[in-house]
Parts: structure tokens; C-alpha cells; sequence
């Protein structure tokens, strides 16, 4: 079987042709450095299925052309599917496939990351003392313990970030259609404008869909406590980014960390260090000091990229012998 893997970085062949190397028949990968778009598809000629990223987009367009190519399969080698029409690929007959939790403390681990430099200013901190500077102005941070924090989407990541900050001393609010066992042994479940009045860190982690798409808007945004911090592990359309320039710039927004981006695809994974770029609302958001965005590496760990390389696999296996796969991504 003939796999094309799209977004295709030297860290993914590696993890990737370590758990080629464990199948008894190993797979035939076929590595595209490029992201799969309708323009790049056409990578795919020859292949059985497609390997694919968070910015790798399987739209109508694409799933369309890859159907004429005769690929039948969509691995991702992530849990969001938002980048995968998922009626159209029912439609077509495709097996799409995912990886449904490769390192939930990973992520939650990042998300604690990005909190603690956003609040204790180490990023800042880090280059003040290179340069010689030791005042300590601009720097003052708060003491997480007694703090309230705001979980949406109280999954698997949403609940592993609980189980850290409550062990902060942080009082852990959660909001979230469906009930978590795991989440109410740590936090109180409320509904959204209770999370967001009560809350001095707000932190989102709920999957993307057309109905949560800005979430956090202008309006909720208004619900927030003055000079409370936001992040966004998730994916980065739950956010206005318009909406939270705003307020970043009334100082009602009191610090934004962001590991996604809803415009990151044509930034992220990239070396764009010699490029201008062209994106002014991205480029707006860099210059705030108490703003810190990383380029979706949340996931990014060892523990979490063998475990997506080993699902892909299991997963590839299923699609090859015919058998249920547990991971197979269906219409809701
Ligand atoms: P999960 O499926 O375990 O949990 C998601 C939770 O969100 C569920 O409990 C669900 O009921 C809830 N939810 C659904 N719609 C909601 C809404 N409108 N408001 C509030 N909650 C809602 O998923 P998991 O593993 O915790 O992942 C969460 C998200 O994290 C993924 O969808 C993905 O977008 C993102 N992610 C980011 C990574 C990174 O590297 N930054 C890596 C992996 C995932």
C-alpha cells in the first residue's frame, strides 16, 4: 500500500519511518514536503491513501480530485478534523482515519507554558538579563494559588490543564455541552457567561466547528474580567482575532497566548524568518508585550509523536486488512 504524506518535516519521516520499520510489511511512504491543497493533490497520483496535518486542507475540491486519483484514504496524523469535509468523503466512500489523543498532557503541559511566561514574564525576563538588564519593572506577575481558572472544552486536554492548575491551587470553572466525569472530580461545571465573568484565566479547548467558530468575539470578550489572560491551544478560528486586538488595546484583554492562529497555515511549520509578511493582524498582535504566540506546537513532544506514528499505523493496518478501525472519523 502506497501512502503520499503531506507537511511532511524531518521530525515526522523520522518518528514515522521508526514505526514503518516495527510492520512486519512495511508501508510504501511517499514523503511531500508541501501541504496538501488542490494545487498540490495531484502529489497523491499512484497512492492508495494521503497522510495528512492540521494545515493540510481536504476540502470538496480536494477530496474530489484525490477521488479521481484513486485515493481512497485519509490518514490524519492529528485529533482535529475541521480541515476535512467530512460529508463529502462519506460521499466519495474515503476511510478517513485520526489519531484521537496522542499526548493530551502534552498539549496540557503547553498550555501551563504559556500561562507562567505570559504571567511571570520570563519571556521578557530571558532577554533583559542577556542585555544586562536586572530591573525588575514590568515584570510583576500574579500568584496563581486562589486564582480562578476557566476551562472550555473539558476533554481529555481540557481536563489534564485542570488537573495542573487545580494542583496550582487554582479554583478550576468548566464549561462544556457534555458532562466529563474526569473534569468534575477537579472543577465546577458552569455554563459560559458564568466561566468568562469568573475567570481570571481563560483557556480554550474544545474542537472547531461552524458553531463555535469566535467563540470568543467582541461580545464574550466583554464578559471577560478586566485584565484577565486568554489562551488558545485549540484551534485558533474559537478566536476574533480582530475582537481580541481590541481589547488587547483598551487594556480589558490582560494577556493573550496563542498556540494556533486562524490565518497559521500559510505562517506555521514554515521558515518564514526571511520573508516579509503580509498578514498586518498577526504582525499587530507581535507587537504587544503581553502577547506570546508559539507556532502550534502544543503537541510537539517525543511521548506524542510516537504515539502519532504508531496510531497511523494501527490505523493504515485497519484500512489495509479491512478491519474495524477504532480512530475512523464518521458525520456527527
Ligand atoms: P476531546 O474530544 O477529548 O475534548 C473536547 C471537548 O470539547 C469535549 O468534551 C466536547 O464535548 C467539548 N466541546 C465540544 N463543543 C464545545 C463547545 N462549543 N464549547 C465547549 N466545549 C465543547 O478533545 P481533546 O483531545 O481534549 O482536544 C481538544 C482540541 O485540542 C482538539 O479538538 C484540537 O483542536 C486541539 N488540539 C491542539 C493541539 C496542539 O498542538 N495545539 C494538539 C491536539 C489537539
Amino acid at each position: 500500500m502506497k501512502v503520499a504524506v503531506f507537511s511532511a518535516h524531518p521530525y515526522d519521516r523520522n518518528f514515522l519511518e521508526e514505526a514503518n520499520q516495527r510492520e512486519p510489511v512495511p508501508f510504501d511512504l511517499i514523503y511531500q514536503e508541501a501541504s496538501l491543497s488542490l494545487q498540490t493533490a495531484a502529489f497523491a497520483q499512484g497512492c492508495d491513501a494521503i497522510c495528512i496535518f492540521v494545515n493540510d486542507m481536504a476540502d470538496a475540491g480536494v477530496l474530489e480530485a484525490l477521488n479521481k486519483l484513486g485515493v481512497r484514504a485519509v490518514l490524519l496524523r492529528c485529533a482535529g478534523f475541521n480541515n476535512v469535509d467530512i460529508d463529502v468523503a462519506e460521499r466519495l466512500g474515503f476511510f478517513v482515519a485520526r489519531v484521537p489523543a496522542y499526548s493530551p498532557e502534552a498539549v496540557a503541559e503547553h498550555t501551563i507554558a504559556l500561562i507562567m511566561t505570559l504571567n511571570r514574564h520570563t519571556h521578557r525576563a530571558y532577554n533583559r538579563v542577556r542585555e544586562g538588564n536586572f530591573m525588575l519593572d514590568g515584570l510583576l506577575g500574579m500568584t496563581l494559588r486562589g486564582k480562578t481558572a476557566g476551562i472550555i472544552g473539558t476533554g481529555k486536554i481540557g481536563s489534564a490543564t485542570a488537573r495542573i492548575l487545580k494542583g496550582f491551587g487554582c479554583h478550576v470553572l468548566g464549561y462544556d455541552p457534555v458532562a466529563s466525569p474526569d473534569f468534575e472530580i477537579l472543577g465546577e461545571r458552569v455554563d459560559l457567561t458564568t466561566l468568562l465573568s469568573r475567570s481570571d484565566i481563560v483557556t480554550l479547548h474544545c474542537p472547531l466547528f461552524e458553531e463555535n467558530r469566535h467563540v470568543i468575539n467582541r461580545e464574550t470578550l466583554g464578559l471577560m474580567k478586566a485584565g484577565a489572560m486568554l489562551i488558545n491551544t485549540s484551534r485558533g478560528a474559537l478566536i476574533d482575532t480582530q475582537a481580541v486586538i481590541l481589547a488587547l488595546k483598551s487594556r480589558h484583554l490582560g494577556a493573550l497566548g496563542i498556540d494556533v492562529y486562524e490565518q497559521e497555515s500559510a505562517l506555521f511549520f514554515h521558515d518564514r524568518s526571511s520573508d516579509i509578511i503580509a498578514d498586518d493582524v498577526f504582525q499587530r498582535l507581535m507587537t504587544f508585550p503581553n502577547v506570546l504566540v508559539t507556532g502550534h506546537q502544543g503537541f510537539f513532544t517525543i511521548e506524542a509523536m510516537r504515539e502519532i506514528a504508531d496510531v497511523t499505523f494501527q490505523n493504515l493496518r485497519c484500512l489495509a486488512g479491512g478491519t474495524d478501525c477504532p480512530n475512523t472519523v464518521k458525520k456527527a
